[in-house]
């Protein structure tokens, strides 16, 4: 019999490994052979430790399992997958994960993730071998056809960006993947690189082949040991079984690829400073023009994305772009993996079609707020995201819907806050983030995140409100459009959102001046 314990770093942290652990000492005691895989998690992360177990009747599903649940497990006939409190049924029947669109991650916490066989039992390799037998353009063509936007969060047409770099002159180009995933309340990019890596080196590898491309670098944050096991297991396997190196998959075609670990620092997430971590010099922005696609890594044209993105891409070789494109609306075609973080009952992940609404996603998966009380506020794609009140929570899941109303889907990030947040104090945050990780390189964010602290600071102690709040607009203005990357241009959402929309919060009790 197969028992399943995620080795997923969320269920590790709360004690997978000790279940794991246990579930094969405890099988040993009685003397019954189980085959234990260690595989990514499905997303319902307030189910984990979830256990399977391969059954005729699916995989059954017990969670969350401490290990002091193992052996009351077997008593109930585990390896039969008897009844017991902890006890859900198919594992794909968990309403949380059957209302879910799984494209992308439709083999995470399902298959063996380091098994080149497990992964092409379950479709792997289908869109590789379809790319192998086409011309690069019809390749680039049909990503573009797709409507795939850039999943890290700017939403950049993909298939534009591969024929920049497709036509770009040079026998010399790369592919990079940016798995700096540095956003707070965001790990889709983890997920998917522990559950289901060669999904990513899969997706790779058609992008090398569409534009000409036959290095890769994936360019992973060092906060992420569990990915890099994964990812440096998976692309050992890859090479030895022919789906890496110099005869893809028996096509005499070549597409090499490398991990290589970032240091730390947030501003790596932006791609111009990640050429120059990448190149071994210290992440700093560089001016575009010149873009990635034409001028990048060491000086070649290069095609820079996501991990989601990249990873969205054997699919679409598999199903054909139009099916991709079914899912969906308006110009945010295909589906976003959303992360639910904060104050939530069910946090985890949901992968579903554009167009459901925030309040969707916030009370029917994630079931309010994990403290029971109201939902007072939501930040969505990261530190660098605005906060939404209740009153936009009907907003659709769509890039240009949330545009509309002065926020930003970003990378599918939501965090959640009850109503005992202090929004000023929220708004201060960003400021504060903004000048530990600003790279330094202009003076709207370097200096102005700094000053930003500091009338936040003033403006909290009830210090002339009225002149605080002018400096703080100005300032954001200033930052807005006078910084050279996001992180500086976009700092000013979170803090003109919260207070926007909390004004209440920045009305000291007992104002007084200076
Ligand atoms: P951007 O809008 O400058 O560029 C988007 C992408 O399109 C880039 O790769 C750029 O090189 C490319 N591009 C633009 N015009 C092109 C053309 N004509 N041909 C080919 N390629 C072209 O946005 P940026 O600065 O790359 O990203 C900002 C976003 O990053 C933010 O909106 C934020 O949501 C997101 N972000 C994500 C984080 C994460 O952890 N995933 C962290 C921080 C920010
Ligand atoms: Fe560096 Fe900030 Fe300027 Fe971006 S906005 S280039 S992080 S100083």
């Amino acid at each position: 019999v197969t028992i399943y314990v995620p080795g997923d770093a969320a269920a590790v942290s709360v004690g997978a490994d000790a279940v794991a652990a246990a579930v094969v000492r405890e099988a040993e005691a009685r003397g019954q052979a189980i085959r234990l895989v260690r595989n990514g998690s499905r997303g319902a992360l307030w189910l984990e430790p979830l256990v399977e177990v391969a059954t005729d009747a699916g995989r059954i599903a017990y969670g969350p399992v401490t290990p002091e649940d193992v052996a009351g497990l077997f008593d109930a006939g585990l390896p039969q997958a008897g009844a017991h409190a902890l006890r859900h049924g198919r594992a794909e029947d968990i309403p949380y994960l059957a209302r879910q669109d799984r494209l992308t991650f439709a083999r995470v916490g399902v298959i063996d993730p380091v098994d080149p066989d497990d992964y092409r039992a379950h479709g792997g390799f289908a869109g590789l071998e379809k790319a192998l037998a086409m011309a690069p353009a019809d390749i680039v063509g049909e990503v573009t056809a797709s409507g795939l936007r850039g999943r890290g969060g700017a939403a950049f047409p993909a298939g534009i960006k591969w024929k920049t770099v497709h036509d770009a002159p040079g026998a010399v180009k790369y592919i990079v993947c940016n798995a700096d995933e540095g956003d707070s309340g965001t790990f889709s990019d983890r997920m998917l690189m522990e559950g289901d890596p060669l999904c990513l080196v899969e997706g790779m590898a058609i992008a090398g082949i569409a534009t000409g491309a036959t290095q890769g670098y994936i360019y992973l944050r060092s906060e992420y040991p569990h990915a890099r096991r994964a990812l440096e297991t998976a692309i050992a396997r890859a090479y030895a079984t022919g789906a890496l190196g110099a005869d893809l998959l028996g096509s005499g075609r070549r597409f090499d690829l490398e991990v290589r670990l970032g240091a730390g620092a947030y501003i790596c997430g932006e791609e111009t400073s990640l050429l120059d971590s990448l190149e071994g010099k210290r992440g700093q922005v560089r001016p575009k023009p010149p873009l990635p696609a034409l001028k990048g890594l060491f000086g070649r044209p290069t095609v820079i994305n996501n991990v989601i993105t990249l990873a969205s891409v054997p699919w679409i070789l598999a199903h054909g772009a139009q099916a991709y494109a079914d899912f969906g609306m308006g110009r945010s075609k295909g589906s976003l993996p959303l992360q639910l973080a904060g104050n939530i009952r069910r946090g985890g992940l949901v992968e579903r079609a554009f167009g459901l609404t925030l309040r969707e996603l916030l009370y029917d998966y994630g079931g309010g707020s994990a403290s029971g009380r109201p939902i007072r506020a939501v930040q969505v794609g990261g530190p660098l995201g605005a906060y939404m009140p209740e009153s936009l929570f009907d907003t659709p899941i769509d890039y240009e819907a949330f545009a509309g109303v002065g926020a930003m889907l970003g990378h599918g990030g939501i965090v959640v806050f009850d109503d005992t947040v202090d929004m000023a104090a929220q708004a201060r945050y960003a400021m504060e983030f903004c000048a530990v990780e600003s790279c330094g390189k202009c003076t709207p964010c370097r200096i102005g995140s700094t000053r930003g602290v500091e009338v936040m600071d003033r403006w909290i102690a009830g210090i002339e409100p009225a002149q605080q709040e002018a400096v703080m607009r100005d300032l954001c203005d200033t930052m807005l459009h006078g910084s050279l990357c996001a992180l500086g241009g976009l700092t000013p959402y979170p803090v003109l959102s919260a207070l926007d929309h909390f004004p209440e919060d920045f009305a000291p009790a007992a104002p007084r001046t200076a």
